[in-house]
């Protein structure tokens, strides 16, 4: 019973953070964000390039802007909408 414990954990504990976390960032940003964004996140004439965007200038326009709606999502969401939105950027 121990072992099978312990090795339940190992399993855990190789699965690499970024790749769940990946999974879920962009599981949000295509529900979410793709519609007003598109799907590599560049935007268009009235929407704003969010790729790379600063996790600071993410939590402010998760409050809503003028026509960017709110959503509430916890710091998991956030911080994985954040590592997602970084892999679209060409330049990181
Ligand atoms: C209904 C269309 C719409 C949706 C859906 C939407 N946005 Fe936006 N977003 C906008 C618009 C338009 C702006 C520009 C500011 C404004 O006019 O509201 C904006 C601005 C932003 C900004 C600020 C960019 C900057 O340069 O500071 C970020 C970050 C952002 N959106 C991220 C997201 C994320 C992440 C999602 C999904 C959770 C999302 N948006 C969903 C329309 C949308």
């Amino acid at each position: 019973m121990l072992r099978a414990a312990s090795l339940l954990f190992v399993s855990f504990a190789v699965t690499p953070a970024w790749a769940t976390e990946n999974g879920l960032g962009q599981g949000i940003f295509n529900t979410n964000c793709i519609i007003c964004h598109g799907e590599t996140g560049a935007g268009d004439d009235e929407t704003p390039d969010i790729r790379g965007i600063p996790l600071g200038a993410l939590r402010r326009a998760l409050h809503g802007f003028d026509k960017m709606p709110e959503f509430a999502l916890d710091d998991d969401a956030v911080a994985a909408l954040h590592a997602y939105l970084r892999s679209l950027d060409p330049e990181s």
